[in-house]
């Protein structure tokens, strides 16, 4: 049996009268140990960091090691059929922990918790509650329902909730770099994409609590933050503020405080953005502007709502505005339809932009989008592959022109940390995102700026040494 969940309203009502019995609600979970894993974008990690928060208000306490948790929760992603297969396969792997331990609780969250809702108990027999991207709040009369053994789902999607009030409690970090969540869901409707339904409607948070939660950052330590939406342009909070003026907003809470954004849309992003990122130094260069398909039938099937040359438009503004500026995208290839002559368009509009980096895929149909619904999923296997081993190809030419184009430069570098490969080597990035390696000097810290000069590089890696 689970309780499917009716209202938040009516729950509150039901749950009331025994959350007062208790002196300190959050007792029983005293002890508790939460486990948490993300899949998918950015915007699953920081969600997974406003879950932490809550459940830690609850009294639960993180663990990294999910064989001694209590609870393990799934933040999960729907956006390629292949995500999903992966946490499924996860799901296999938590079978075996719960086995030991029959009292584990074990949660879905995010995307996939949205698109399949109580079909996840029924299709996951281990799975205990079903929580989607709108629902956080709702985990403690979630897990007092898990732990009067029944099964938990609420996968309301909301108008208005930001968790502008819930301070992240941050996860694997490195003290340095968080996100910050800006607004969420997307009102887009990319024909292939899901997350329209994972996540619902666009909505804003509220300015000040984001310019208080990157100044609060920056207090204890953190020298970058990320401010993270679908669609950050179409950022718009009732007080009349917009993207540019937000961006400005957080940029002057330091100029110690490096800011960076995603995601960007084409045809939302303005030159007053362009301008105001020229404007300030600690605003980094680098804008993430997903094409898509560089021919315009395409993208038109998309509904991507631009078209090639209003895309190549864009870069120009990018390019004059802000020299310099470094460029990534994401790129489907195989979309419904595509043709060869189509599929070269893209290449030719890699060659035209030179991307620094690219994320890219191969078309995969997701059940309720605009385009499994109007348009066959036809182009074959093998083609879809040899497309995106071409494309695959040509970025990796340009990423080492873009990366042989700062040798013999000096970078300003935030230091991360250690390199993964080698103790004796800081880990940094350069304003454009390039990650930059050099050997350790002991007056520099993790946290701290240092001005690198580029001597070589790999295809994803700058290698220098200190210049002071
Ligand atoms: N198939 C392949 N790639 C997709 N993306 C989104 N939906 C799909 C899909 N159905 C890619 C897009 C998007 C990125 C986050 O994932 O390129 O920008
Ligand atoms: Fe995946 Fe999209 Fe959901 Fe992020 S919003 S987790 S990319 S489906």
């Amino acid at each position: 049996m689970f309780n499917s969940h009716i209202g938040e309203k009516e729950h509150n009502e039901a749950r009331q009268g025994e959350a007062l019995m208790l002196e300190n609600p959050s007792d029983k979970n005293n002890g508790r140990k939460l486990f948490i894993e993300s899949y998918g974008c950015a915007m699953n990690f920081s969600d997974s960091e406003i879950v932490a928060s809550i459940m830690m208000d609850m009294g639960f306490e993180t663990t990294a090691d999910f064989k001694e948790a209590d609870v393990i929760f799934i933040n999960t992603c729907s956006i390629r059929e292949n995500a999903e297969q992966r946490v499924r396969n996860r799901l296999k792997e938590f079978k075996g922990v719960k086995s030991k331990n029959p009292g584990l609780v074990v949660g879905v969250l995010g995307c996939m918790a949205e698109r399949l809702k109580a079909k996840f108990l029924e299709e996951e027999k281990l799975v205990d509650v079903v929580v989607g991207p709108d629902a956080y709040r709702d985990l403690p009369n979630l897990i007092d329902l898990v732990d009067e053994g029944n099964k938990a789902v609420n996968v309301l999607l909301s108008r208005e909730e930001t968790y502008a009030d819930i301070n992240p409690v941050r996860l694997n970090t490195n003290g340095i770099s968080a996100f910050i969540s800006i607004m969420r869901g997307c009102d887009n409707m990319c024909s292939f994409c899901v997350v329209p339904f994972t996540r619902g409607r666009e909505r804003s948070r509220d300015a000040h609590s984001i310019v208080q939660e990157a100044s609060d950052l920056f207090n204890q330590g953190y020298r970058e933050v990320t401010l993270l939406g679908q669609n950050v342009d179409s950022y718009k909070w009732e007080g009349g503020v917009n993207f540019a003026q937000l961006l400005e907003m957080v940029a002057l809470v330091s100029p110690a405080l490096r800011v960076r954004f995603s995601t960007s849309h084409p045809k939302d992003i303005t030159d007053e953005v362009l301008h105001t990122m020229a404007r300030h130094e600690n605003i980094c260069n680098y804008i993430h502007l997903p094409v898509q398909s560089g021919n315009s039938r395409v993208l038109e099937l998309m509904n991507r709502t631009y078209d090639r040359e209003w895309y190549i438009n864009r870069i120009d503004a990018i390019r004059n505005i802000i020299p310099g500026c470094a460029i990534s995208t994401d790129v489907i290839t195989g979309f419904c339809t595509e043709t060869e002559e189509e599929h070269l368009e893209t290449l030719s509009m890699m060659d035209y932009v030179q991307y620094d980096f690219a994320y890219m895929f191969k078309y995969s149909e997701r059940p309720g989008t605009l385009a499994a619904k109007r348009y066959a999923d036809d182009i074959p296997e093998e083609v879809k592959s040899r497309r995106l081993t071409e494309i695959v190809d040509r970025q990796q030419q340009h990423s080492h022109i873009r990366m042989l184009e700062q040798i013999g430069k000096v970078q300003k570098v935030l230091i991360d940390g250690f390199s993964k490969k080698s103790k004796n080597d800081y880990a940094g990035r350069n304003d454009q995102n390039a990650t930059v390696i050099f050997p350790v000097d002991e007056r520099y810290k993790p946290g701290q700026y240092v001005n690198v000069l580029a001597e070589r590089c790999t295809t994803a890696t700058l290698i220098g040494k200190i210049v002071d």
